[in-house]
């Protein structure tokens, strides 16, 4: 392995050392195509598992987060089962705002629920600060789950701020973020002033990640397809610059070549928005990666992103429960789709679905890394699976 050095990471950084450098996922995301797809899945970890649902008896999903032990066991347990290409740390975009000292729980089949939202500039004014040694079980964990992992990397990831930001609004979770989009178009400055905390907070969160030894970082901004391209460019993606400028800078170098922690930002957001989740409103190429959602087909993302960004996704998590023969054509044709762009690492289009058979995860792993890209035909109406959908 070449040794590589850094002014940023720690000399036993898995990048740095040269643990992970050339893994399959962090290169896929650095742009060079690999024969066999790297593939992860966004909640690999969690209630799909029997082995999650065991641990987490009598516990409750935050305290599973802030314990160093148990979130690393649950991140290492599906990159065991499944033989997944990298682990994502088991934890939740509303951490850092617990660890801050908001008053929030996660109820299960819900999701996170606010005890005060915030909805005036008092509000947010009294917003506190991260301690950063609030931060150190996350750190902890990582380190953790790090050294068990091995050369396989760690994926950190953050909430983006529009969306922890409509969860503080709403108060919980909501179907169109009225609250939110009110708030934001009828008082700017107080909206303005909550983003900042949120994009402060949540690169704390995520910067604390990559210190420990993640590899790459995931923005998840879920809920930004509410937005019009408009008011995304305008009201929220200038907060999402500051989040990734918390990991952005992150030099190594590698027989020679510079190279930096892989940014990757996913949002449901279909094509409107997609754009400018490469760009986040600015000139230029600001991620390595984007990740799409399952609406929108790989080739098209890929024409309009262009050939500067790896694409990631994007089978549809309703196939999960379909009959093999529909999830295996699928999978062949985001495979064939997904040669349309510069490198593509395979996940689904979101989340694993809780009541998902984990056996067909496995199997889906194995069905990625048995096909060989370079004998797939670019996407075209011969596809087994277009076939299918033309039939009258
Ligand atoms: O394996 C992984 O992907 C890592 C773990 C992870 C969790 N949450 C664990 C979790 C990640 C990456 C997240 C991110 C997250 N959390 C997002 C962005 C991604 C997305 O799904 O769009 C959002 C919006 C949240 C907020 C949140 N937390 C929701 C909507 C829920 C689901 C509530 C439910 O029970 O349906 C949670 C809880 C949560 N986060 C669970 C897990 C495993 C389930 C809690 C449980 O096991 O009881």
């Amino acid at each position: 392995m070449p040794a590589a050095v850094s002014t940023v990471l720690d000399h036993n950084h898995p990048l740095v050392s040269g643990v992970t450098a050339e893994s399959p996922l962090v290169r896929a995301y650095q742009g060079v195509r690999q024969k066999r797809t790297p593939v992860w899945f966004m909640r690999q970890a969690g209630r799909s598992l029997p082995e999650y649902r065991d641990l987490r008896v009598g516990v409750r999903m935050l305290d599973a987060c802030l314990d160093p032990e148990l979130s690393s066991e649950i991140t290492l347990q599906p990159v065991r089962r499944h033989g997944v290409d990298a682990g994502i740390f088991f934890s939740d975009i509303v951490v850092p705002l617990k660890l801050a000292g908001v008053d929030v729980e996660i109820i299960a089949g819900k999701g996170p629920v606010f005890a005060h939202p915030i909805r005036t500039m008092e509000d947010v004014l009294s917003l506190p600060d991260l301690d950063p040694a609030a931060l150190d079980p996350v750190r902890e964990g990582v380190a953790h789950t790090v050294a068990e992992l091995g050369a396989t990397p760690l994926i950190g990831f953050a909430g983006a701020p529009f969306t922890l930001a409509a969860y503080l609004v709403e108060g919980g979770p909501s179907k169109d973020h009225i609250r939110a989009r009110t708030l934001m178009r009828s008082q700017p400055e107080t909206w303005t002033a909550l983003m900042g905390w949120t994009a402060h907070i949540t690169g704390k969160f995520l910067s604390a990640q990559v210190e420990a030894g993640a590899s790459a970082a995931q923005l998840f901004d879920s809920w930004a397809g509410s937005l019009s391209r408009a008011d995304y460019v305008r009201y929220v993606a200038p907060a999402s610059v500051r989040a990734f400028d918390a990991v952005r800078n992150t030099p190594y170098t590698v027989g020679g070549e510079t190279r930096h922690v892989p940014l990757i930002h996913f949002g449901l957001v279909g094509p409107q928005l997609l754009p400018e989740f490469r760009t986040l409103g600015t000139e230029r190429r600001f991620v390595d990666a984007v990740g799409v959602d399952y609406r929108t087909p790989l080739d098209e993302a890929a024409a309009q992103l262009g050939s500067d960004v790896t694409l990631q996704g994007n089978i549809d998590p309703a196939l999960l429960a379909a009959p093999w023969d529909r999830l295996a054509d699928d999978t062949h044709e985001v495979l064939r789709r997904g040669r349309s762009a510069r490198s593509h690492v395979a996940n689904l289009g979101h989340g694993v679905p809780p009541e998902t058979d984990p056996t067909v995860l496995t199997r889906l792993v194995e069905l990625i890394h048995s096909i060989d890209v370079d004998t797939l035909t670019h996407a075209s109406p011969q596809s087994s699976s277009t076939q299918k959908a033309a039939a009258p």
